[in-house]
This record gives C-alpha cells, sequence and structure tokens, in this order.
C-alpha cells in the first residue's frame, strides 16, 4: 500500500507519522514544493522508525510527481494555511489554483489513486478535485468532518467530564465555521443521548466550541491546527487500505442524496478499498435539515468563484 502526501507542512507531517506509527502502509511519499523540505521531513520520520517501531518506509521528493506513481491513496494538503482572524473561504485565491495542479500531477502518475482532500476551502477544493480530474465520485473524499467530528466528541467529553472514547457523535455538513452542523440528536455518550445528561444551554456552547474548533486553535497558535487534522486523515487512509468498512462524514459528490445535488459537503459514508463505497442517508430532525440546506448553499456560493477563477468549466 502506497501512500502519498503532498504537502510537508505540518498537516502533511503529522498525517505522515500517525499512518507510520499505525505501521499499515508499506510506503509513504511526502511530497512539497519547497527545496529539500519533504526529504528532511522523512529522514527525521524515518528516525523514528526504531523507537517506535514501524516498518512503513517514508521518502520525500521535491515537486517531483513520478516518485509518486502507481500510490493507492494520496492526500493534498498543500496551499497556505488560515492566520488568525481569516475564514477557510478566504484562502480560494491562492489553494485553488494549487489543488488543480496537484491533483493533475497525481492522476498522470497514478491513474487509479483514491483522494483525501485537506487544502481549504476544502469543501470546495473537494469539487474543484472532482471537475479537473473527472475520476468516478467514489475516488475523491473531502476530509473535513472526520476532523470536526473529533472536535465535538473532544467538546461534549470536556463537558460531560468523561474519556473522548465514551462518545460517538458526528458532525455534517460544510466545513466552516458557519456550515457545520453537529448532530446533537445522534449524539451519545455509552448509548444515551447526550441530552439526558447536558442542559440545552451546555449543549448550545458545545455546538458553537465545536464550530469554532479551527478557528480557536488557529488565534492560540498562530498558525491551523495539524494534530488532529492529521489524525483525522491517517484515520480515513487506514479505513480504505484496510478495507475497515467503517463509517465517517465525508466531504463526497452529492447526487440528490439529502436533496442535494452538484456540490461536495460532509455527509456520512462508509470508507473501504474503493474509496467511498456508499452514501448514507440517515434521519436528521427538522432544525438539522435546515442547517444542512443553509450550509449547502453557503459551499455552492464559494464553489460559485472557481467558474470566476476560470479554473473549470
Ligand atoms: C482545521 C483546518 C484543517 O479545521 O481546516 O483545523
Amino acid at each position: 500500500m502506497k501512500v502519498t502526501i503532498v504537502g510537508a507542512g505540518a498537516v502533511g507531517a503529522s498525517c505522515a507519522e500517525y499512518i507510520a506509527i499505525k505501521n499499515f502502509a508499506s510506503e509513504v511519499v511526502l511530497v512539497d514544493i519547497k527545496e529539500n523540505f519533504a526529504e528532511g521531513k522523512a529522514m527525521d520520520l524515518m528516525q523514528t522508525a526504531s523507537l517506535n517501531n514501524f516498518d512503513t518506509k517514508i521518502s520525500g521528493a521535491t515537486n517531483d510527481y513520478a516518485k509518486t506513481a502507481n500510490s493507492d491513496i494520496a492526500v493534498i494538503t498543500s496551499g497556505i494555511p488560515r492566520k488568525p482572524g481569516m475564514t477557510r473561504e478566504e484562502l480560494i485565491g491562492i489553494n485553488a489554483g494549487i489543488v488543480k495542479t496537484v491533483s493533475e500531477n497525481l492522476i498522470r502518475y497514478s491513474p487509479n489513486v483514491i483522494l483525501i482532500i485537506v487544502s481549504n476551502p476544502m469543501d470546495t477544493m473537494t469539487y474543484l478535485t472532482h471537475k479537473v480530474t473527472g475520476i468516478s465520485k467514489n475516488r475523491i473524499i473531502g476530509m473535513g468532518g472526520a476532523l470536526d467530528s473529533a472536535r465535538f466528541k473532544y467538546r461534549l467529553s470536556e463537558a460531560l467530564d468523561c474519556p473522548a472514547s465514551d462518545i460517538s457523535a458526528m458532525v455534517i455538513g460544510g466545513h466552516s465555521d458557519k456550515g457545520m452542523v453537529p448532530l446533537v440528536s445522534l449524539a451519545t455518550r455509552s448509548s444515551v443521548n447526550v441530552s439526558h445528561f447536558l442542559s440545552n444551554e451546555r449543549l448550545d456552547r458545545v455546538k458553537q466550541d465545536t464550530k469554532v474548533g479551527g478557528a480557536t486553535l488557529t488565534s492560540m497558535l498562530g498558525t491551523s491546527a495539524w494534530y488532529a487534522p492529521g489524525a483525522a486523515v491517517s484515520a480515513l487512509v487506514q479505513a480504505i487500505a484496510c478495507d475497515q468498512k467503517k463509517m465517517f462524514p465525508c466531504s463526497v459528490l452529492l447526487d440528490g442524496e439529502y436533496g442535494l445535488s452538484d456540490l461536495t459537503i460532509g455527509v456520512p459514508v462508509i470508507l473501504g478499498r474503493h474509496g467511498v463505497e456508499k452514501i448514507v442517508e440517515i434521519p436528521l430532525n427538522q432544525e438539522e435539515k435546515t442547517q444542512l440546506v443553509n450550509s449547502a448553499e453557503a459551499v455552492k456560493k464559494t464553489n460559485s468563484i472557481l467558474l470566476e477563477m476560470n479554473l473549470m468549466e
């Protein structure tokens, strides 16, 4: 199993590290445009192999896609991250051109690759990848919902004063501060709905803290987060590589599901060796349905900027 990660910045490198530590992939190739940077990160990580007991071979390449040839899975993290006070949508001007070039290069050398998109604005970058590569929709996966759900579980575990492993919960919708839809109606602590333990006011605070999870960290760190994004990507890569058939909310192309079409947005999917093996339609309450529709409208508005940029038909 060969995995390519484009962008050897903090998210890409932490993703490579988690994949290596889980020891399921034979090979990880890190690619970056900065001369020798990916090679350096790869060497540093390889020097942890005997300490962290993994056999995954990690190598680096400076913008050389021949080294990524025949990858099974490729992760696109390239582009610029948010600075404090910025929205993810503001990154579109720079990141769209980068994601277009990177996805075209990846497909040239690995025609059967499954792509995982991390670059922001993530839903729109995932949509762009569909438009520029034309590959089948099961092979393009936007990462946001897996990360947002992990942040939702963190906030719920904080409110409940329990380990996150006690929590089952999901965030659907767009990967944006306003667009996320944390599904409180389906969130449980060991199968008991969280509303049994927490007041509506506390749950509203959990939802709000979840939605600004990335922005909160960006203001604390001066740039966007990397451990949880890296871990979320590595979980998706593992689900595909190991054919786990696990369910995650991911940004995928919809064609009538949830009454939505011609956009990619976070909904629950089953991930296995073919990538997206199924889109799961779950019952939502009226409030959640309305929030998902509003989120879809916002994603479509951001997608329309791609047309103005002449990056796709
Ligand atoms: C975040 C970035 C990866 O939410 O979008 O941290």
